[in-house]
């Protein structure tokens, strides 16, 4: 039987990973972070000192850079040569360049290409921002999420305050939209939503309706293939 593959894409903190995650809880898929693998290249950027501006240099550093996940009941490990950096990769200062880094092709290619390999023969849940559009066209449910600004930020700093981090809330807005902005002009594969996306608004759902929300679409599609 043909493996079936979810992807979910969207702006940064829309809570696509919360939805990933539990859907691929629910339905014993494997849950893939992309945004987690862009980070990992960003911080081993900054480990080495190399120049955030400097893409020869960064494009040479991707054949030292081995990126592995170990998917795990409570949550998925990301290692960075060998190294567990899954709390290293959500700090500000690696938040601050991801978005630099992940719009160099040579960066992308590596990294969609290691995507498609983990979705080859396994059902997947994997969520990004062109994931539908560039790593899985073919995936047999896309899902677009989207929040409103002031949720997003919200959401946002609540997560960076619980983990010590000391923000202001105007930090945290000026981060996400500028994020925002070079995701989506960037010239190789930018945010967008595919043509056969499902919009999520999540702005006023809780996580319950959410996971609803999905489960009733994979059922759908599972039921009926072509609809
Ligand atoms: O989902 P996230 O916020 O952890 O992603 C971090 C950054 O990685 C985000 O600003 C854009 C980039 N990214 C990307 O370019 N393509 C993806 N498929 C996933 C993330």
């Amino acid at each position: 039987m043909k493996n079936f593959v979810i992807a979910i894409d969207g702006f940064s903190s829309c809570g696509k990973s919360t939805v990933a995650k539990a859907l691929a809880k629910n339905l014993n898929y494997v849950f893939i972070d992309s945004g987690a693998m862009y980070r990992a290249v960003t911080l081993y950027v900054q480990q080495n000192n190399i120049d955030i501006n400097d893409n020869d240099a960064i494009t040479k550093a991707l054949d030292d850079i081995h990126i592995d996940f170990i998917p795990n009941p409570e949550k998925t490990q990301i290692l960075l040569n060998g190294i567990d950096v899954s709390e290293e990769i959500r700090t500000m200062e690696v938040s601050e360049y991801v978005s630099e880094v992940s719009a160099i092709k040579a960066v992308r290619t590596a990294m969609v290409k290691q995507q498609q390999a983990l979705g080859k023969k396994r059902n997947i849940v994997m969520d990004g921002r062109d994931i539908g559009t560039t790593v899985f066209p073919n995936a047999d449910l896309k899902i677009f999420m989207t929040a409103s600004p002031q949720v997003r930020a919200e959401r946002r700093f609540a997560e960076l305050s619980a983990k010590g981090e000391v923000l202001t809330m105007e930090e945290v807005k000026e981060n996400l939209s500028h994020r925002d902005h070079i995701d989506s002009t960037r010239a190789e594969s930018p945010l967008r939503q595919a043509d056969d996306a499902i919009v999520l608004d999540n702005s006023e759902l809780n996580q319950e309706e959410q996971l609803k929300f999905v489960i009733d679409l994979v059922k759908q599609k599972i039921e009926m293939p072509q609809a």
